[in-house]
């Protein structure tokens, strides 16, 4: 021993990805780090916060076509999740669904994925509960079980706004990929008056900004990083040419940060952009199913537009 301090990494892909994004010339941080169980336990607590409009009503329009979106999963076949979460809104395909033969949730966030697979069993005894742990922005192979069978796909929450444009074209011709696929529901937030949507990102309670700082709360003890949590504010912005929200934690003094073997200045007022969340409009889902060999079937919205599912059939 040298008498230097030696720290503990637990997390060496995270590690990895953060020194990557943190000496980039626009510092960064990935989204999919912020989903741990304190992650996933405060995004379902955004969900059911007054300003974020989006759970409430994606779960209405799915309520008011269950039946038509539950049929478009084969007899006997998967309906495979992306993204999964609590597997709230996935419960009013299940009710309308009793020829589903499996449900497959797909997410990141270990625990909180086993957990809610448990839940699902116990209270779908009839139905396969196939929980998988993947990182969807990486090509998702299914079990040997399931591959084969006929399925369709489920994407809710418009989590695919919080990929990169690259990677949302990716994931949806990965799942068109793969064998037995029939639709994909997409669920997207359209753009809408500026005001809803920072309100949405930024809410009075500051449960956005404590899910969006969980990623520095992660690579503290995950990594061993001296991050002072006091020392970034939360900031979300509408970044219009891009049509998404811009969500950052902001440096409010000149600092510098030991993030493992690198010490990384931030000076007072620097952001780190820690996510982003695409908003979509008719036009730009279309071009994304047709670029990736989708073709938009139907779309359902809201009556006040603000929130689509779309059906996807695999196109020409
Ligand atoms: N479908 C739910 C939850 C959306 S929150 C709903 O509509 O309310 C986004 C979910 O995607 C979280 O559960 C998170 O853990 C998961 N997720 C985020 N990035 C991921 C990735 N790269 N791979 C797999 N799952 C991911
Ligand atoms: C999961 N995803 C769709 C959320 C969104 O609206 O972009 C994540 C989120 N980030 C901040 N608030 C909610």
């Amino acid at each position: 021993m040298d008498g230097s301090t030696q720290v503990h990494v637990r997390n060496h892909d995270l590690l990895a990805d953060a020194l990557a994004g943190l000496t980039a010339d626009e510092k960064t941080l990935g989204p999919k780090w912020l989903y741990d169980h304190r992650g996933s336990a405060l995004f379902e607590k955004i969900t059911r916060l007054p300003e974020y409009y989006p759970t409430r009503t994606e779960a209405g329009i799915l309520h008011d076509n269950a039946a038509a979106l539950a049929g478009l999963v084969p007899s006997a076949g998967a309906l495979v999740e992306l993204g999964s979460g609590a597997s709230v809104k996935t419960r009013t395909l299940l009710d309308a669904g009793g020829h589903i033969g499996a449900y497959v949730p797909i997410d990141i966030s270990r625990d909180f994925l086993l957990e809610t697979a448990a839940a699902l069993k116990n209270a779908y005894p009839a139905l396969d509960v196939v929980p998988v742990v993947a990182d969807f922005t990486a090509p998702v192979t299914l079990p040997d079980a399931l591959a084969a069978l006929p399925k369709a796909a489920f994407f809710p929450g418009s989590t695919i706004g919080n990929l990169t444009p690259a990677r949302a074209q990716a994931l949806l011709s990965g799942v068109r990929a793969w064998p037995g696929i029939e639709a994909f529901i997409l669920g997207a937030d359209m753009v809408k008056d500026i005001s809803q949507l920072i309100a949405a990102y930024d809410d009075a309670q500051g449960v956005t900004a404590e899910f969006i700082s969980n990623i520095l709360v992660r690579l503290n003890r995950e990594t061993g990083a001296d991050f002072d949590l006091n020392a970034f504010d939360y900031k979300a912005t509408w970044n219009a040419d891009l049509a998404r929200i811009d969500m950052h934690l902001v440096s409010n003094r000149s600092q510098q940060v030991t993030v493992g073997e690198r010490t990384i200045p931030f000076y007072a007022g620097e952001p780190i952009h820690v996510s982003a969340a695409r908003k979509y409009t008719t036009n730009s889902l279309t071009a994304l199913a047709n670029s990736t060999g989708w073709d938009l079937h139907d779309c359902h919205t809201d009556a006040n537009g603000r929130f689509s599912v779309a059906v996807l059939r695999p196109g020409g």
